[in-house]
């Protein structure tokens, strides 16, 4: 059997129509079906113009070149055309209506009796195809569906097209989401048997009809249950007009590094996504180890407090590792509420959402901000760049200097340091990096163009050991050398974390290690122990695991911190 699939959610694939009809078309597939689906959302089909274009002039063939073109050739050939769609006012959604409207071609003109009613003879007599229905609706009572199934049994009755069975799933709003998909495990297997036999025999059989309806019945407890969670759903993530949440006066802010649980929730304010529940108000009240803190979302912004916020959306009582492991994903929320060890008052809706509220998007404030760091200068370099950029005079005094060993390769490194140095000292305000480079290539040059013999045959000996004794140097000041230029990638408050502060040290304090060995090298070679060719490549080698080292553990180490409290 050949079975078309019509895919007709706005939604598209996040839908739950789209859902039931995967585990239908499983079936289909395991009776020996071929299917062919077709995913209307993503189809240009324009309106029906009403002008029998394809009746009168041009027989068969509609006025519009669309993607109907392409679905019609598929109707007429489908044993079995399969639409899966919401019920959207009693009906069907916009783009399946036009979809349907559009089949006039496939019908002559002339009127004929059918079943004691006028219709239209199918172009094609030969055509035999059956018609078939999914669809899922939001409210759960089964009547809702009445006007649907009778808009199809007079649709589809003639034998070239003919209505032949259902699947309706009232009450399927949650079903379209990823994660409640487990809770219809039972249904699905039901819709994959329905699918089955669908492709085996053509039709559903009485048993899976009567199984799939009473799994989808609402009995007057279930109904009542739906309408509070519902209700409660929509409360959460509309607009809320009078639900304003008052931060009391008492109430602490929490910083990432206030420690432990109290940094988690600085970190998990941080990542907040106000896109996830666009105009979300609300107060998460958290009882950790028997202390209050809370999350409270307003205007936008998530800030997390130490104290008790009033009248809370939601409150979650659990010891702080417990809510460590379910914000870094090591445990399952809803199964950390099962096994008793969290238990939750309030609107479980928002719990439902917490991973999109504080998971995956980055927050808005950390978008890079050199602006406050005052890097960027007239030329918009963005800071980090600036470290790279100071390098150039060095690697010029390097690689110009070592080949021709000329003053001039001396004289262009201090110009370009100086040049960078004014740049800095008239738009914002040079690093200890820029000053001290600048300082330090001016007296280099003085030393070759003077011809001091101590430094002209020690050049890169000096240099390493400056170098090593300027990066270990800076782990005196407060940001450190690197966290001078990484510092623009953050927002001013996290600056003075120990999150940052201590990996700006840990990679600063290796990379001055760094020159120190290259200092060496270059000392063993200059006083005769080997070539200094080799000591010089040998540096230059190390280099790479350098970078590696760098890349990986400056996002590496900040997240280990955050995970286990600084
Ligand atoms: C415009 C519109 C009209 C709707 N009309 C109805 C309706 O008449 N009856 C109903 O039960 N649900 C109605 N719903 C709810 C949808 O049927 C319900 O959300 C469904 O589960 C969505 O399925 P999907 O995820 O496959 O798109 C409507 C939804 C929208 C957006």
């Amino acid at each position: 059997m050949n079975a078309l699939i019509l895919l007709g959610s706005p939604r598209g694939r996040r839908s739950s129509s789209y859902h039931v009809a995967q585990h239908f078309i499983n079936g289909l597939a395991l009776a020996g079906c071929t299917t062919d689906e077709v995913l209307v959302r993503d189809c240009a089909i324009n309106p029906c113009r009403g002008c029998f274009t394809c009746w009168l002039k041009t027989p068969g063939r509609c006025v519009h070149r669309d993607d109907m073109d392409m679905i019609l050739p598929k109707i007429e050939k489908a044993d079995l055309i399969v639409y899966a769609f919401p019920l959207y006012y009693f009906s069907m959604p916009g783009i399946v209506k036009n979809l349907i409207d559009r089949q006039l071609p496939l019908v002559r003109p002339e009127l004929i009796e059918r079943n004691g009613r006028t219709g239209h003879p199918s172009r094609n007599p030969d055509r035999k195809s059956r018609v078939f229905l999914i669809a899922t609706a939001g409210f759960p009572e089964r009547s809702h569906f009445d006007a649907l199934v009778s808009t199809f049994e007079k649709s589809f009755g003639s034998e070239q097209a003919k209505f032949t069975g259902s699947i309706l799933i009232g009450g399927a709003e949650p079903m379209h989401r990823e994660e409640m998909q487990a809770a219809y495990t039972d249904l699905y297997t039901l819709v994959e048997k329905a699918g089955y036999e669908v492709g085996q025999k053509g039709n559903i059989s009485e048993q899976t009809n009567r199984d799939i309806i009473r799994r989808t019945t609402f009995s007057a407890a279930a109904l009542t249950q739906f309408h509070k969670i519902g209700n409660s759903y929509w409360k959460s993530f509309a607009p809320q007009e009078n639900k304003k949440i008052q931060i009391p006066a008492s109430a602490k802010i929490l910083k990432l590094s206030d420690g432990g649980v109290k940094s988690f929730l600085a970190g998990m304010a941080l990542r907040y996504n106000p896109g996830a529940v666009p105009g979300l108000e609300a107060g998460m009240q958290f009882l950790l180890d028997g202390s209050p803190y809370f999350l409270a979302v307003k205007d936008g912004e998530c800030r997390a407090y130490a104290g008790r916020v009033e009248n809370p959306t939601l409150t979650l009582t659990t010891d702080g590792q417990t809510w460590i492991d379910i914000g870094t994903r090591k445990l399952n929320g809803q199964q950390a509420v099962m096994e008793g060890k969290m238990k939750v008052d309030g609107e479980l809706a928002l719990l439902m959402k917490m991973g999109e509220l504080f998971g995956g998007k980055k927050p808005a404030a950390q978008k890079p901000m050199e602006d406050a760091n005052g890097r960027r200068g007239p030329l918009n370099i963005p800071g980090m760049l600036w470290m790279n950029i100071i390098f150039i005079p060095w690697m010029v005094k390097w690689i110009w200097g070592s080949l021709t060993a000329t003053s001039e390769a001396f004289a262009a490194a201090a110009g370009i340091a100086s040049l960078i140095f004014f740049y800095h000292l008239l738009t914002n305000r040079p690093t200890l990096f820029e000053t001290g480079s600048a300082i330090y290539l001016i007296i280099a040059a003085g030393l070759k163009i003077g011809g001091i013999a101590l430094y002209t045959q020690n050049t890169i000996f000096f240099d390493n050991l400056y170098l090593g004794a300027l990066w270990l140097g800076s782990l005196m000041t407060t940001f450190t050398l690197t966290g001078e230029y990484s510092r623009s990638n953050l927002p001013k408050e996290l600056w003075h974390t120990p999150v940052f502060l201590k990996t700006n040290q840990i990679i600063c304090g290796v990379w001055g290690l760094y020159f120190l060995l290259c200092a060496l090298f270059s000392f063993l070679s200059v006083n005769g122990l080997g070539e200094e060719l080799y000591w010089r490549i040998g540096g230059y080698i190390l280099l790479v695991p350098m970078f590696v080292f760098t890349a990986v553990f400056q996002n590496w180490y900040p997240k280990r911190l955050m995970t286990q409290g600084s």
